[in-house]
């Protein structure tokens, strides 16, 4: 099933260790083109369930993106958020029919708010070099693009927290809060 774009669709917001089972979902309703992508590697479905079970071990952030209530897409933020400067990794994933019509773009906008209401300096994303549509949404992004033999490995430098991007992060979670209670 494929939407034609409605940006105004797509909800993203924080999901907690109480969405673990759904994000254990999404991941598995990856086929093997976009679990190699995601994961720059095949991964079984038993390793999917062993990640999935640990995505909140650490210090991890984790966004959802969700269409009429079904988690499609999630981005991770990954790394000490005590550490200083900070440097994080950040992985996207979005199911194959939900690919293509603005979903990374939008959890690629609330990671960027999120990495910078943190005071997070560097971002770090790796991806396959024949991920051409990772490094076209990185790109977008003002990403700098690293190629390494079979990677591309991308970093952005957020600035500071600014309203704006305190305001991207409030108003984007009052939304999902608002749509939650009347679900
Ligand atoms: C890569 C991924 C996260 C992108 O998310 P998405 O929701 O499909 O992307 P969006 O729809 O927000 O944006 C796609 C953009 O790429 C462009 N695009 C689509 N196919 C493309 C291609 N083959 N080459 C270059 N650009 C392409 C689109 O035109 C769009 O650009 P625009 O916003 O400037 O118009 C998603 O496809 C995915 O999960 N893929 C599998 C896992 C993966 O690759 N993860 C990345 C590892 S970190």
């Amino acid at each position: 099933m494929r939407l034609n774009r409605h940006p105004q669709e797509i909800l993203v917001s924080r999901l907690y260790a109480a969405n673990q089972d759904k994000i254990r979902d999404h991941f598995l309703r990856l086929d093997i083109l976009s679990r190699r992508a995601r994961f720059c590697g095949a991964i079984s479905d038993y390793r999917i369930l062993e990640y999935a079970k640990n995505i909140f071990r650490g210090d991890s952030m984790v966004c959802g993106a969700s269409v009429d209530g079904q988690l499609r897409g999630i981005v991770e933020l990954r790394g000490d958020f005590h550490s200083w400067p900070t440097t994080k990794e950040a992985a996207f994933s979005v199911e194959p029919d939900w690919q293509n019509i603005g979903i990374g773009d939008a959890l690629f906008e609330r990671m960027f708010a999120m990495a910078q209401n943190r005071g997070v300096r560097t971002i770090q994303m790796m991806c396959l070099k024949e991920n051409s549509r990772m490094r076209h949404l990185a790109t977008k992004h003002h990403t700098l693009l690293r190629s390494n033999h079979d990677a591309v490995d991308a970093v952005l430098h957020p600035y500071w927290p600014t309203l704006e991007s305190v305001m991207k992060e409030v108003v984007g979670e009052t939304r999902g809060y608002a749509h939650r209670l009347f679900e």
